[in-house]
Parts: C-alpha cells; sequence; structure tokens
C-alpha cells in the first residue's frame, strides 16, 4: 500500500511531501496516531519521539482537546470577526505564560516571527537583528539560514541575499561575543532572537548566566529581546523556557505544543510593543488568525496543560529515556552522545576516539558524527522508533512505561543491526 501511495504522492507532490522538512522520509505514509504511537499505512507501528516535530506534546488526538475542537466547529469556523473563544484562549495562554501583557494568534511559528521582528523594528526604528548560528526561525527569505557548519547565509535557492542584509549572527551561549556585536553596531539593534534553547541544531541549553547576559545587553542597549518559543513553549515548563531558565524577554513567539496539534501560533509580550498592532499602525493580519478551532484548542490545552501533571510525566519519562539510552550505548561501547533535557534531548555519535564534549553552540556540535546518527535514524524507524534524523527527540505527556521498554528495546536491537 506504502509503495502505491509513495509513487502516487510523488507525481503530484514536489518530492513527494507537504514541506521539505519531510523530504528524507517522504517514503513513510502514517494511518493514525494515537497518544504516544503511529502506525503506518503498513500497519506497522512506532513509538514516536518526533511528534510531528514538536506539536503533539499532549500525544496525538488528545481526546479533551479533540472534543473541544469538535464541539466548537458545530457553531462555524472563522467569521471575520470576533468570538468568545478567542478572548478565552488567549486569557489562559497569558496566565500560563505569566510575564506577558498582551498576545496575537496565528496560523504557524514563521509568520509569528515574522510579526514580532516588525513590532521590534517598528518599536526602535532600527533595522539590525542580531541572531545566532544554527537557529531557525522559519522558512521566509527574510529568516532562512544556511544551516551547514557556518550556520548563516542563504537557506535556500531564489532567497535573495540581501533579505538576511540586516542580520547579525553570533555563537550561541557566547555572551562576550554578543557584547561585541552590539559594540559594533552601535544604535543599530532592533532586537536580539533567539532559541533560547536551541533545538533545531543539537539540544543545547543556555549556559548558566547567558540568557541573563543578553537580557542586560538587550537592556543596556535598547534592542527587543525575542524568545523564540516554538519549539520551548509549553514544552520545557508551562511559562516555556522563560519560565525555566527564569529571564524574561520583551516578546516572544509560541507555536506547536501550545495547541496540542492544531495549527496555531502566537506572538505574545509586553503591552507597549503588542498595541502596534492595536492601533493599525503595524500590520498583523491573516484570514485564519484565531478561527474558531484555533481558539478551542489553545483553551483546551491550556487547560490540560494547567493541571501539571503533564510535565512530571514528561520530566521522568524523558529522565529515564536519556539515562537508559546512554547506558545501552555504554554497554555496546558505542560512543553514543545524549544531550539536552527531558523534554528535549539530541541523540548522536562522538566522532573516532573524542572525549565526550559537551555541545554549547553550532559549532561544536559539527564535531559530533551526525552523518552517522542520520544514518541510523532510518535503523531506528524500522526497528520502530520514529525520531527526526537531525537527532532530536521529543518526549510527550502520553509517553508511559511500556513506551520506555519498548523504546529501550527497539533502540538496542537497532544499535546491535547498525554495528552489524
Ligand atoms: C524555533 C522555531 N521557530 C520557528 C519555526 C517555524 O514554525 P512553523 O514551522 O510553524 O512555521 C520553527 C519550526 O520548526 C521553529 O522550530
Amino acid at each position: 500500500m506504502s509503495a502505491d501511495l509513495v509513487k502516487r504522492a510523488a507525481a503530484v507532490l514536489p518530492g513527494g511531501v507537504n514541506s521539505n522538512v519531510r523530504l528524507p522520509t517522504a517514503q513513510t505514509f502514517f494511518a493514525r496516531g494515537h497518544g504516544p504511537r503511529l502506525w503506518d499505512v503498513d500497519g506497522k507501528e512506532y513509538v514516536d519521539y518526533l511528534l510531528g516535530q514538536g506539536p503533539a506534546f499532549l500525544g496525538h488526538a488528545h481526546p479533551e482537546v479533540n472534543a473541544a475542537v469538535a464541539e466548537a466547529v458545530t457553531r462555524g469556523m472563522v467569521y471575520g470577526a470576533q468570538h468568545a473563544l478567542e478572548v478565552e484562549a488567549v486569557e489562559k495562554l497569558l496566565a500560563a505564560v505569566g510575564w506577558a501583557d498582551m498576545a496575537r494568534l496565528g496560523v504557524s511559528g514563521t509568520e509569528a516571527v515574522q510579526g514580532a521582528l516588525r513590532l521590534a523594528r517598528a518599536a526602535t526604528g532600527r533595522r539590525k537583528v542580531i541572531g545566532f548560528a544554527g537557529q531557525y526561525h522559519g522558512w521566509l527569505d527574510t529568516v532562512l539560514m544556511a544551516h551547514g557548519p557556518d550556520g548563516s547565509g542563504p537557506g535556500s535557492l531564489g532567497q535573495p541575499p540581501q533579505y538576511l542584509a540586516d542580520w547579525v549572527v553570533t555563537p550561541f551561549n557566547d555572551a562576550e561575543a554578543l557584547r561585541a556585536r552590539f559594540e559594533a553596531h552601535p544604535g543599530q539593534i532592533a532586537a536580539v532572537i533567539l532559541e533560547p534553547m536551541m533545538c533545531n541544531s543539537g539540544a543545547i541549553a543556555p549556559r548558566p548566566g547567558f540568557l541573563e547576559r543578553l537580557r542586560e545587553l538587550c537592556t543596556e542597549h535598547g534592542a527587543v529581546l525575542i524568545f523564540d518559543e516554538v519549539v520551548t513553549g509549553f514544552r520545557l515548563a508551562f511559562g516555556g523556557a522563560a519560565q525555566r531558565f527564569g529571564v524574561t524577554p520583551d516578546l516572544a513567539i509560541y507555536g506547536k505544543a501550545v495547541a496540542g496539534g492544531w495549527p496555531v501560533a502566537a506572538i505574545a509580550g509586553r503591552r507597549e510593543l503588542l498595541e502596534l498592532f492595536g492601533d493599525g499602525r503595524v500590520n498583523h493580519s491573516g484570514t485564519f488568525n484565531a478561527s474558531v478551532m484555533a481558539a478551542a484548542a489553545v483553551s483546551a490545552t491550556m487547560d490540560v496543560l494547567g493541571r501539571g501533571t503533564p510535565y512530571v510525566t514528561v520530566e521522568e519519562h524523558g529522565t529515564a529515556l536519556m539515562t537508559g539510552l546512554r547506558a545501552i550505548g555504554e554497554r555496546h561501547g558505542v560512543p553514543l552522545h545524549v544531550q539536552g533535557l527531558p523534554a528535549a534531548f539530541h541523540v548522536s555519535f562522538r566522532a573516532g576516539d573524542r572525549p565526550d564534549t559537551t555541545v554549547v553552540d553550532h559549532a561544536s556540535l559539527q564535531s559530533l558524527d551526525l552523518a552517522r546518527y542520520t544514518r541510523f535514524g532510518k535503523v531506528l524507524a524500522e526497528h520502530g522508533i520514529w525520531v527526526a534524523g537531525r537527532g532530536i527527540w521529543y518526549v510527550s505527556a502520553a509517553h508511559g512505561e511500556q513506551e520506555l521498554a519498548d523504546a529501550l528495546a527497539r533502540f538496542e536491537r537497532a544499535l546491535r543491526n547498525e554495528a552489524g
């Protein structure tokens, strides 16, 4: 059945997929997902640690979120005007985030990034933006960077290089380099935008003090601090990375886990910034923003997450999984490298006989044998573990003891197979 679908897809979808991120998995078609597991069209079952690239933080087809959406859509989908659910959804979102005064809902993380950068530039009257090598903020011309070893420059054919002319790229976790970038462009930096924990390139937590220093530098130089919490939001804590690491940005972008798998993103932040949308001077628009489905999904997701138990489950499962994977590596004498937090961690192999190094930025990530893991990712899929080839593992609140046992057993079998 899958062979037929692959052929049909290749005939009508470029590359057989609807997002370039999925090109490496163009051969796989899923029939359904339930909780922490997926089933492909040939009936094969997988423990899922990709979670749709993050959104299925509550597991697939969460009954409470799905029921809320199903009930809400009986009243219509988009009105071209306001409805009570969107107010309720944003009130709950702000209560979760804790530090933000207002928010706008949208559809994708990419466009929310666009909105936040526009707000920062409008508020400061400046153009330049500091970003970090290897981080990802969406696929638009104005933000897409090459993901290669140096982590900067246009990321796509057809992307005019001048669209990135206002970017200043610096290494993550290096406060001194950041200070130097500010000083090299005095009075010109509108914003610093970052994944507060890098998850698109490794799973690299901020070094102690790094985010605090970043916050100070932004305040000192009058730049807007934007946390891109598309991955970390509602995953690392109910209040995202800002809560987990105890540093408050001026603006933050949420997506993925914010709506239990439904396509929703949000821009949240300080009132004086968000109000620039409110009087119409800064444009933020979208036909599907805060649709009935979106608002219902956010509202129900906030209810489920707000009970707190998802974070306990994820922390326990992720910790046990990381420990178990490391132990398997040791048992087999394989130089496995496992780094990150229980909710999002990175698995790879150390290269040659290099000692176990801690990866702190995009450059040091390149010291790992990333290509070997990408190949191994396919072996994992054959053995019933669904993960991204780039090494990130996402844990959901639906992963339980059975998934832990299955995942570790399958991983060990895959490793034996990989080693030949
Ligand atoms: C940190 C980060 N920002 C922005 C985006 C873009 O979000 P979307 O794919 O919803 O446009 C992503 C997507 O993976 C992301 O990981």
